[in-house]
């Protein structure tokens, strides 16, 4: 049996504005596996957040399928995927994307709440995984109380407390120091082993891709394959 977690087959999306037709991901097709960490690298408006948009059921292929543990997501209906957004995928942004005025054990015990967890199981499992994230000492301290790498530590545990089988990562170090991105790379990398969570994860850095799994190319909306040198 094939171990794909997620698998797209030629996917494509095309904005259309008034004449204009931009097709912006072309027959894209992949597969990634349980527990892999993958890198997609690229040039700026390459395609690249598009597609994590529609790995998320964020957003809608123009054709082409998205199949999630083998079910195919974009025929799901709203509830179906609003579930599996909750409890199989964990998302990560550039920006933190944190709520200002919680606090970091807050802000990671909301995905747990929003699964119909009490709130007293909640903090408890959002505490243990901000401990996993090298932020005990933080618990209480809100975004803005946070250094840029603190925030990103909480992005990274809110994403993964409901154990998700995959994280969908778009530039998470973009707006960190060298030093901090490869703190968070070598985060990302202590988390996969540990819980065995897959990653994929959208860089502009050569350096940092590079200490992933495998990689990926994005160049105008075609995906390829980076082979290891
Ligand atoms: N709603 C939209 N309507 C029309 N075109 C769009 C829309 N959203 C994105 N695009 C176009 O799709 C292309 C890909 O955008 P996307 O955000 O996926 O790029 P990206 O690879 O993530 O870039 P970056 O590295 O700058 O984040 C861009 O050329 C963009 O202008
Ligand atoms: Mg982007």
């Amino acid at each position: 049996m094939s171990n794909s977690l997620l698998v797209c087959h030629a996917l494509r999306k095309v904005y259309r504005e008034a004449q204009l037709e931009t097709e912006v991901l072309k027959e894209v097709g992949f597969s990634i596996n349980a527990g892999e960490l993958v890198g997609i690298v690229g040039a700026s408006g390459s395609g690249k957040s598009t597609l994590l948009h529609l790995l998320g059921a964020l957003d809608e292929p123009t054709s082409g399928d998205v199949f999630f543990k083998g079910q195919k997501l974009n025929a799901m209906n709203a509830g179906k995927q609003a579930k599996i957004r909750n409890q199989e995928l964990g998302f990560v942004y550039q920006f933190h994307h944190l709520l200002a005025d919680f606090s970091a054990v807050e802000n990671v015990a909301m995905p747990l709440l929003i699964g119909g967890l009490a709130a007293e199981k909640a903090r408890s499992k959002a505490e243990s995984m901000l401990e996993q994230v090298g932020l005990k000492h933080r618990l209480e301290h809100r975004p803005a109380e946070l250094s840029g790498g603190e925030r990103q530590r909480v992005a990274i545990a809110r994403a993964l407390v409901n154990d998700p089988a995959i994280v969908l990562a778009d530039e998470p170090t973009g707006n960190l120091d060298h030093k901090t991105a490869l703190e968070i790379y070598d985060l990302m990398r202590k988390l996969n082993q540990e819980s065995g969570t897959a990653f994929l994860v959208v860089t502009h850095d050569n350096e940092l891709a590079g200490k992933l799994d495998r990689c990926m190319s994005m160049q105008d909306g075609v995906l390829s394959q980076v082979e290891v040198a």
